[in-house]
């Protein structure tokens, strides 16, 4: 398994096949979704969320998980993950092969509601029993803070009730925390101001961040995350996402995006780019629609 060891090392978790396809009107089928996570890892990809173990009734587009991290099995240096809202998703994916899963926490009471119909206390308790049966298990479990900017609900959230919130969830004993602004309401001097207070209270190497492009303050928020020291980012290729919960949320910040900039400063990645525009037209392919970047005209007449 890669890892942070080099300050020099960017890790991208490629969250297209969840994040990206959740809130697609086109539902794609169990072939089509092992296609695009099999093109992901040919273009370098090494961490890749594809999936997640949820009620079909609430998400259809992630039915069929199961199958396909089966079909997918586990690949050596790689890290093939899944999000699970509660136990039922935690056993689910236990069966089903995987070693890493994501909780989500949302940092507010509605949210939570919305999302997994859930209260707060109610989310810290799944949160807290998949964390400790995923160490007593030897399953890594990533805590997701969702809304942990602002919440589409509630508006702006406190950053002392986040740093709280996170400090229970590390304590908990999460392989890592995911600072989630699902809406993309961030703006760059938020994002330094709690990554650097989150950094110092729990060193960079466990934190992440997930940003969505909604107000193209996406790619200036990575840049203030990694000013802040953090060095593992998700993103979705072509810019796919959305939270079909959250009113809004437009897509993730785009993976070509991230790392033309990650490369520019002198950071590695990993990722071909040639290879990643492939799977851009890929997915444009599937979903009917073309999809990309910011930088996606740029890139694709520059990085052949
Ligand atoms: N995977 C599959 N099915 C699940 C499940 C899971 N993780 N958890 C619960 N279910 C099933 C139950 O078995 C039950 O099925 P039944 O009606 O056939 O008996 C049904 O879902 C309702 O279960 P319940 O525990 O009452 O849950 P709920 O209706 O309160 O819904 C969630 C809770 C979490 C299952 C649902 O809100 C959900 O899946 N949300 C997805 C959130 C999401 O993906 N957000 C985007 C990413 S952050
Ligand atoms: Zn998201």
């Amino acid at each position: 398994m890669t890892d942070t060891g080099s300050a020099d090392k960017v890790i991208i978790n490629e969250v297209g096949p969840r994040d990206g396809l959740q809130s697609q009107d086109v539902e794609l089928g169990l072939e089509q979704r092992f296609q695009f996570v099999e093109a992901l890892l040919g273009a370098g990809l090494e961490h890749i969320e594809m999936g997640s173990f949820v009620s079909p009734r609430a998400v259809p587009q992630m039915a069929g998980t199961g199958d396909l991290a089966r079909r997918l099995g586990q690949r050596a240096g790689t890290q093939l993950s899944a999000l699970v809202p509660n136990m039922k998703g935690y056993e689910l994916a236990c069966e089903a092969g995987v070693d890493t899963v994501a909780v989500v926490v949302s940092a507010t009471e509605t949210m939570n509601q919305k999302n997994i119909n859930l209260s707060m206390d109610e989310t810290m308790q799944v949160a807290q029993a998949v964390i400790e049966r995923g160490s007593a298990e030897g399953v890594r479990v990533q805590a997701y803070l969702a809304v942990a900017f602002e919440c589409p609900f509630e508006g702006l959230v406190d950053s002392g009730y986040v740093r709280a919130l996170a400090a229970q969830l590390m304590e908990y004993g999460a392989s890592e925390l995911v600072i989630a602004d699902t809406i993309g309401a961030a703006n760059p001097g938020q994002v330094k101001h709690l990554m650097t207070a989150l950094a110092d209270e729990h060193g960079a190497a466990r934190l992440a961040c997930h940003f969505h492009d909604t107000r193209a303050l996406g790619l200036a928020n990575v840049y203030a995350a990694l000013e802040s020291g953090i060095r593992r980012f998700d993103s979705s290729v072509g810019g796919l996402g959305g939270c079909p919960f959250a009113p809004g949320a437009k897509g993730n910040v785009a993976t070509e995006d991230v790392v033309m900039l990650c490369e520019q400063l002198g950071y590695t990645t990993g990722v071909d780019m040639p290879a990643l525009l492939n799977v851009v037209d890929l997915i444009s392919d599937m979903l009917g629609r073309p999809q990309g970047g910011r930088a996606h005209y740029w890139l694709s007449r520059n990085a052949a």
